[in-house]
C-alpha cells in the first residue's frame, strides 16, 4: 500500500491570495503538488464557496486552509465518501477538542453550531480520464471573527467560546484529526461514512426543505454513496441533489 506523507507536515503560510484553492490547484497544474500539503492564508481576495458562492472572511481573522492530497490510488466512486470524511473530521474537532456538543453537519458539507454556521468546506477534484488525481480541500473555519455582514447566521470559535483562539493551535488539532481520518478512509471508509451520517442535521427528523420555491418536509433517512440526501415524503423516499432543494433549519 502506498505510503502517505503526513497532512500538514509541509506547509504554505501566505498573507494575502486570490484564494488558497487556486493556489493549491496552480501548483498541481506546474507540477509541484505533493500529498499532505497545506496551504493558508490572511485574506482572501477571490475566496470560493460552494456552488459558486463567494466565501467572505475578515483579514487575519479565521481559518483559510486548503490541503492537497493525492488520490491517484483511490477509486473516483469515494469521491463523496471524502467529503463525508472530511466534514465528520472538521465536526469531530469541535466537539471532541472544543467540545461544542450541538455541532452538526448541514448537507452536503457544511458545519453548524446550532443553527449557526461555522466552517464550510469545497472540494476541487483533478481527474485524468476517469482517473482520479489529486482532491484540493478546501476548509474555512471561522475562528476569530465576531461580525458577519454577509452572512447573519453565521458563527466563530470566539463567538461560542468567548475567548479568542488561537490559529496555530486550531490548525494543529485540524490536522491531527484530519490524518486519523484519512488513514481510516484508506482502511475502513464505511465506519467514517456512517459517522458522517450521525452527525447530519436532522437524521431520522422531521425535515424541511424548498424545493423550486415550495417548503415540503419530511423525514431525512440519510445520505447515499453519491451524496444524494435521502428524505421520506409521505411514504414515498425521494432522492435529491444538492442543487436541487435548500435545507431549511427551523
Ligand atoms: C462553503 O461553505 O461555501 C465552502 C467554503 C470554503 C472556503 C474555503 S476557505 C479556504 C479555501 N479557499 C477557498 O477559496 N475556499 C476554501
Amino acid at each position: 500500500m502506498k505510503r502517505y506523507p503526513r497532512i500538514g507536515s509541509s506547509h504554505i503560510e501566505l498573507t494575502d491570495i486570490d484564494s488558497t484553492n487556486n493556489y493549491a490547484m496552480r501548483l498541481v497544474n506546474q507540477g509541484m503538488a505533493e500529498h499532505g500539503l497545506s496551504i493558508t492564508a490572511d485574506f482572501q481576495s477571490e475566496g470560493k464557496g460552494q456552488l459558486g458562492n463567494v466565501w467572505h472572511s475578515e483579514e487575519r481573522k479565521n481559518i483559510l486552509l486548503s490541503i492537497i492530497l493525492d488520490m491517484s490510488e483511490i477509486d473516483l466512486a469515494q469521491q463523496f465518501m471524502l467529503n463525508g470524511i472530511i466534514c465528520s473530521a472538521v465536526a469531530n474537532v469541535l466537539m471532541e477538542d472544543f467540545a461544542l456538543a450541538n455541532t452538526r453537519i448541514k448537507w452536503p458539507n457544511d458545519i453548524y453550531i446550532g443553527k449557526k454556521k461555522i466552517a464550510g468546506i469545497l472540494i476541487e477534484n483533478i481527474l485524468r480520464g476517469n482517473q482520479w488525481q489529486y482532491a484540493i480541500v478546501g476548509i474555512g473555519l471561522n475562528l476569530n471573527q465576531t461580525r458577519f455582514s454577509f452572512n447573519q447566521s453565521s458563527t466563530s470559535l470566539k463567538l461560542e467560546l468567548n475567548k479568542e483562539g488561537s490559529k496555530a493551535k486550531t490548525l494543529a488539532k485540524l490536522f491531527k484529526q484530519l490524518n486519523l481520518s484519512f488513514d481510516q478512509f484508506i482502511q475502513q471508509p464505511e465506519m467514517l461514512y456512517d459517522q458522517y451520517q450521525q452527525q447530519l442535521f436532522g437524521i431520522n427528523q422531521t425535515i424541511f426543505f424548498q424545493k423550486n420555491g415550495e417548503v415540503q418536509s419530511g423525514v431525512l433517512k440519510g445520505v447515499n454513496k453519491s451524496g444524494e440526501i435521502e428524505i421520506e415524503v409521505g411514504s414515498q423516499l425521494k432522492i435529491f441533489r444538492h442543487r436541487d432543494i435548500n435545507l431549511l433549519l427551523h
